[in-house]
């Protein structure tokens, strides 16, 4: 007994010293509501991430947390083998650095937003690293970023210039990201974490989130579900080529499964040169944790976007009638203002004029010839488009309209004129997609060139309320001839460029709605929602697909962003596809007058219903309740803040015939709380789906026994309002 004690001892003091000596350390606490990310300076003076996860109720409680001996950043050629966040090359050539903590600060913006400022520097060469971390207190999430400076007198090239580095030590990994291509976005993949790496990325420099979105979920331990289990969530806000990359460093010895998460621009054939003096500023990753599973995540990322990331984020959106499936490129002045008065008659907001207005010498009577010439078709619309507005202002609509800023067809007055103003390789053959080419937006001619095309617009007519701004092709063969010898900017310099067009457009018509469209859902990002209210999430309107389509989507961005249109895709009934379109933003792209008349009083009366739920549907808490994925059915559920209104959507896709499907059960109610239900979008044609509507039960009885909404016959739907009663 006595040796054991005498062994004890000698460890216990040990232990005390160690807790003692590491407590002159500074704690870097970085809270939300529930989370926090805590940071310690290590012996070896670096910045050790010493948790992230469900903060601790007492802070003291950090400090028994040992830190590790490796740099929370992690820098690359050094003595770290494994992937680095950040990658120095010096003028002399040394291609490491070394980062050493030096000191922090903390900026507070308001009562909820806080910023940590964490400076880091290279012990030799003049290199200073700042790592931000802004937390958003009452929704749960997290934005990081670094700015890299080169104090040297000689210039730096960056090799990787992360915006975010995360280790977590836990003993499995599931990841879930979202891919797809056109027509297709979104698809889910759920998969544990091998050993090694996995990445999520892009290299299509414009258009970047067409195969895979810059967004993920990373489930702790075990997969999670709606409703349990710890989730990391995270997703990218940068336009162009990004990466995400797992690196699951899997029971190396004295390493407990870490798995080293790092996410930013993609340095793929992008090494940055920093001059003398420079700095590079990062885009910043979101990220958000909770240990109540994928909704929850999803619902903090929600709030955040509608709070502060999204542009006007809970300015309400409004409706709109787009030509393009109606017209496509054929159409004309009378033709348009017929356009006008079905806006009128159907009651949406804004009609939106799509491609094909402009161009003369070459006109664009199809996607092969006038892009870049953004002066109206005189034979189409020989009055221009002032007139169209005031027509539009006269019948008491708003006008919206379209342009495509980034690109240029070659057989255009503008390729003629500059055609130095493109991307292409020198010496090869010019690779078109949708016969267009990209413009070159690191020159600033160019980004003058592209502002104007909005700007000559708006200026000439302020009353225009709504702009798309597509973005039809990715890069390819890309090369800019402004850049010259510095190639290896041209993919970050692009996106650069991109932004310094959209803040000038954004400061000067601060109040416009713009929508983010690229060819579907290529530009489904938060980079770009700093500017416009919301995205396209796909070409393909078929109900079915949206279902999933916006499904995917849903796991990140809120209702209100995503772009849902009725149109004549799909065979579905009216009411279907009505349904779908109203789980997220609604809009129109369908021959109003081929409508029976039933069918316009049913179109009618559901923009109405849709205006009034727009808090609710588009502002209000998300609850997935069945997915499209595992049944031939779906249901998910919104619900505002007071837990007053909620409104359901639920759909069967294919079943079998027989099949029966249970109860759904509610989320988020008061179970104190009586609530009516009223099944709602219906119509003469489209009877009552769900027996209970007009009954009242208790919150409590709808979470816990539910409600019968689910159809048995094909692609019927069913849209359930539920309203608390005093
Ligand atoms: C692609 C978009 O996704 C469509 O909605 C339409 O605007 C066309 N471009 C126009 O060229």
């Amino acid at each position: 007994m006595k040796s054991i004690k005498k062994l004890l001892l000698p460890i216990c003091l040990c232990f005390v010293l160690f807790v003692k000596a590491q407590s002159n350390q500074p704690l870097i606490i970085i809270k939300t509501q529930h989370d926090a990310l805590v940071f310690r300076e290590n012996s070896n003076k670096q910045l050790s991430q010493l948790y992230f996860g469900l903060s601790l109720n007492d802070s003291n409680d950090y400090k028994i947390m040992k830190p590790n001996s490796g740099d929370a950043l992690v820098t690359g050629g050094g003595i770290y083998n494994r992937e680095p966040a950040i990658e120095v090359t010096h003028s002399d050539g040394n291609p490491s650095l070394q980062l050493y903590f030096a000191s922090y600060s903390v900026e507070k913006i308001d009562g909820n937003v806080a910023v940590t400022h964490i400076t880091l520097k290279d012990s030799v060469y003049p290199v200073v690293v700042t790592w931000h971390i802004k937390s958003y207190a009452k929704e749960d999430v997290l934005e990081q970023w670094t700015t890299i400076e080169n104090n040297a007198k000689t210039a730096i090239v960056l090799n990787n210039y992360a915006s975010a580095c995360l280790q977590l030590s836990k003993e499995k990994y599931f990841l879930t990201h979202f891919y797809g291509e056109w027509a297709s976005e979104m698809h889910i993949e759920e998969l544990p974490l091998p050993e090694g790496i996995k990445t999520i990325e892009s290299k299509l420099g414009v258009r970047a989130t067409n195969y895979d979105n810059p967004s993920f979920m990373l489930a702790l331990n075990k997969p999670a579900d709606e409703e349990t289990g710890e989730v990391v969530a995270g997703s990218l806000a940068w336009s162009g080529n990004f990466k995400i990359l797992f690196e699951n460093i899997l029971n190396s010895r004295g390493m407990d499964n870490r798995l080293q998460l790092i996410a930013g621009i993609n340095p793929y054939a992008s090494n940055y040169t920093l001059k003398a003096g420079q700095s590079f500023t990062t885009p910043p990753l979101i990220l958000t944790y909770t240990n109540q599973g994928k909704g929850q995540a999803s619902r903090n990322l929600h709030h955040w976007a509608l709070n502060y990331g999204v542009y006007n984020g809970r300015v309400a959106r409004q409706t709109l009638l787009n030509n393009w499936e109606t017209t496509f490129f054929n159409f004309n002045e009378q033709k348009l203002t017929s356009l006008l008065d079905d806006t009128k008659k159907l009651g949406t907001d804004v009609f939106l004029l799509d491609d094909g207005w402009f161009a003369n010498k070459y006109p664009r009577d199809n996607d092969k010839s006038g892009l870049g010439d953004w002066e109206v078709n005189k034979t189409k619309l020989p009055n221009g488009i002032g007139y169209l507005v005031k027509e539009a202002t006269e019948k008491g609509v708003k006008f919206g309209i379209w342009v495509e800023p980034e690109m240029v067809n070659p057989k255009s007055e503008l390729y003629e004129k500059h055609p130095d103003w493109v991307l292409k390789l020198p010496n090869r053959p010019e690779n078109l997609q949708r016969t267009q080419l990209v413009l070159d937006l690191c020159n600033p001619l160019v980004q003058e060139h592209a502002f104007k095309v909005v700007d000559d617009l708006l200026a000439n007519n302020p009353s225009i309320a709504y702009v798309k701004w597509d973005c039809n092709r990715n890069m390819t063969n890309a090369y800019s001839p402004y850049l010259k010898d510095a190639q290896s900017q041209m993919f970050v310099d692009y996106t650069l460029g991109l932004y310094k067009v959209l803040e000038r457009v954004r400061a000067k018509y601060p109040n416009v709605e713009m929508m983010w469209c690229s060819g579907g859902g290529g530009r489904a990002e938060y980079g770009g929602l700093k500017y416009m209210q919301e995205f396209w999430p796909s070409d393909n309107t078929d109900p079915v697909d949206r279902i999933s389509i916006q499904w995917g989507y849903s796991y990140f961005f809120p209702s209100a962003v995503q772009c849902a249109h009725v149109t004549g895709w799909g065979k579905e009934s009216l009411k279907f596809k009505t349904d779908v379109a109203m789980m997220a933003k609604l809009g129109y792209d369908i021959p109003v007058n081929n409508f029976t008349p039933d069918e316009l009083k049913f179109s009618q009366q559901a923009i109405l219903t849709y205006k009034r739920l727009q808090p609710v549907i588009n502002e209000g808490d998300l609850y997935r309740l069945q997915d499209p994925y595992s049944k031939e059915r779906a249901a998910l559920e919104y619900i505002d803040e007071a837990k007053t209104h909620a409104v359901l959507f639920a759909f069967a896709l294919y079943p079998l015939n027989g099949d029966i499907f249970p109860a759904i059960q509610l989320k988020g109610l008061d179970p104190t709380k009586k609530y009516l239900l009223k099944e709602i979008n219906l119509s003469d044609e489209t009877k009552p789906q769900c027996k209970q509507s007009g009954s009242v039960f208790s919150g409590d009885y709808l979470m816990k026994v539910g409600l019968n909404a689910f159809l048995t016959k094909t692609l019927t739907s069913a849209v359930i309002e539920i309203i608390a009663q005093d």
